[in-house]
């Protein structure tokens, strides 16, 4: 049955925008297409897009962690980590982007969305208000661990699939850039002194 033309023009070319358009999905998530060239058989994308997910929504939740941080951090390292923070999440935008049209291209549908990321991650949710400086670089090393620890198992079973690509970026995309983020951000949590070095321990060796 031919659908109904709201705008009443019948099909015909008209200047006028049509507005407020909707329709069904044409793809349910947690589905996979069946039709792409890929030589990956459906149960193979099913299992890697569910977990990329999972890989996304931490990413997502890591890269907004981010960003408050460079907005809230205070203190004497205010100008250093508010740059800091902006290069990590910089670099989190484009690991998210990587895994989400993974997803797409094996077939899946990618996590969008806030409310379905906040149901999805699990990474502890951080209070709405600011903390200071120690504990946002903890918070945000614990939402590194939880997207570093178990993506080493998940490069290890999609290389046992037969998915080759999906643990080339989980390995070089993810799991690099999150290494040498938990580096950047854990040198500043070693107590050294900032003026005044502690008792010297060197003693000048007597002459003869
Ligand atoms: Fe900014």
């Amino acid at each position: 049955m031919a659908r109904k033309d709201p705008s009443g023009n019948h099909g015909k070319a008209n200047a006028q925008p049509r507005l407020h358009q909707k329709a069904a999905e044409i793809q349910a998530y947690g589905t996979v297409n069946h039709a792409l060239p890929l030589d990956l058989d459906e149960p193979v994308r099913l299992e890697m897009t569910e977990r990329l997910n999972q890989l996304l929504a931490d990413s997502m939740t890591l890269r907004d962690l981010y960003k408050k941080s460079h907005w809230q951090v205070a203190g004497p390292t205010f100008y250093q980590l508010h740059l800091l923070f902006d290069k990590h999440f910089a670099e989190q935008v484009e690991i998210v982007d990587t895994i989400a049209e993974r997803i797409q291209l094996l077939g899946g549908i990618s996590i969008a969305m806030a409310a379905d990321v906040a149901e999805t991650t699990r990474i502890e949710r951080p209070p709405r208000g600011r903390e200071e400086v120690p504990v946002q670089i903890s918070r945000l090393l614990d939402a590194h661990q939880v997207i570093i620890s178990d993506r080493r198992d998940l490069a290890e079973r999609a290389t046992k699939v037969g998915d080759a690509g999906t643990n080339d970026l989980v390995v070089s995309d993810v799991l690099r850039t999150n290494e040498l983020q938990v580096w950047f951000l854990s040198e500043h949590l070693v107590n050294v002194p900032l003026v005044e070095a502690d008792e010297p321990v060197y003693k000048p060796a007597k002459t003869a």
